[in-house]
């Protein structure tokens, strides 16, 4: 059996949820935001060690403002609301992404639960905002290379310090993703966690992400368990 160390999860599907509601495209976002609770409590009960969810895009910024305001504003609740029960299960929140975007409220609010839940193990959990994979690694590479432009060091040094561990460390999330489930139907990874997830399993269900239940995940989990993993080998 597999073990499950790290899980990855795009929430899709939140739009589609509400106008099959005849409901406004928020009301399903808020239904998203209310089913993370969900994810991290079956993480905590199933000593799954690290989670990451999707919850804003380099790209959805292209949405019409008042969706990408509620998103922000959505966001900025759950910041402040889960704080407390963050504290009280031992979950330490990461925020990945590039951050220097975001007001400094939203800011505040982040840095405030990383530092309250920084020496936390019960649960990793990452929330990607303003994150693109693409992005993510352009940024590893500013940072290696800012180190040498400081030290003003040789380009034969530059090049032999970019190595796949090198890289790995300057992400904004270094482990690998285990099991990347994405909900809502469609069969793409659309640019999270590229590098990690370059040996994940990829599972896919037709769930929009308000419905998806914690028993769909429970068989999620267990097909990834059974599969042999042979990382490109036999
Ligand atoms: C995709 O659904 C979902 C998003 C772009 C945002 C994901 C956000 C949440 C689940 C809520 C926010 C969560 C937190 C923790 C603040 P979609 O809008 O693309 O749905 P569609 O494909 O049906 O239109």
């Amino acid at each position: 059996m597999n073990e499950l160390r790290h899980l990855g999860i795009i929430m899709d599907g939140n739009g589609r949820w509400a106008k099959s509601r005849a409901l406004s495209r928020s009301k399903g976002h808020e239904a998203g935001a209310n089913k993370v609770q969900m994810l991290c409590e079956y993480c905590l009960n199933n000593a799954v060690p690290k989670l990451s969810l999707f919850a804003f895009s380099t790209e959805n910024w292209q949405r019409p403002k008042a969706e990408v305001n509620f998103l922000l504003g959505l966001l900025g609740d759950f910041l402040k609301s889960q704080k407390q029960n963050f504290i009280n299960e031992r979950i330490k929140f990461k925020a990945i992404g590039d951050l220097e975007v975001f007001s400094n409220d939203i800011k505040d609010q982040i840095f405030s639960l990383q530092e309250a839940t920084k020496e936390f193990d019960r649960l990793n959990f990452n929330l990607a905002i303003n994150y693109g994979g693409k992005d993510e690694i352009i940024r590893a590479f500013k940072k290696i290379m800012q180190n040498f432009t400081q030290n003003n060091t040789q380009i034969t040094e530059l090049l032999s310090a970019i190595t796949e561990k090198s890289i790995q460390e300057n992400l904004d999330e270094s482990s690998d993703i285990d099991l990347l489930i994405r909900t809502g139907g469609e069969h793409r990874v659309s640019n999270f966690m590229l590098w990690q997830a370059s040996y994940a399993e990829l599972m896919f269900t037709p769930t929009l992400f308000p419905d998806f239940s914690q028993s769909e995940l429970e068989q999620i989990v267990m097909t990834y368990k059974k599969k042999h993993r042979r990382f490109g080998g036999l």
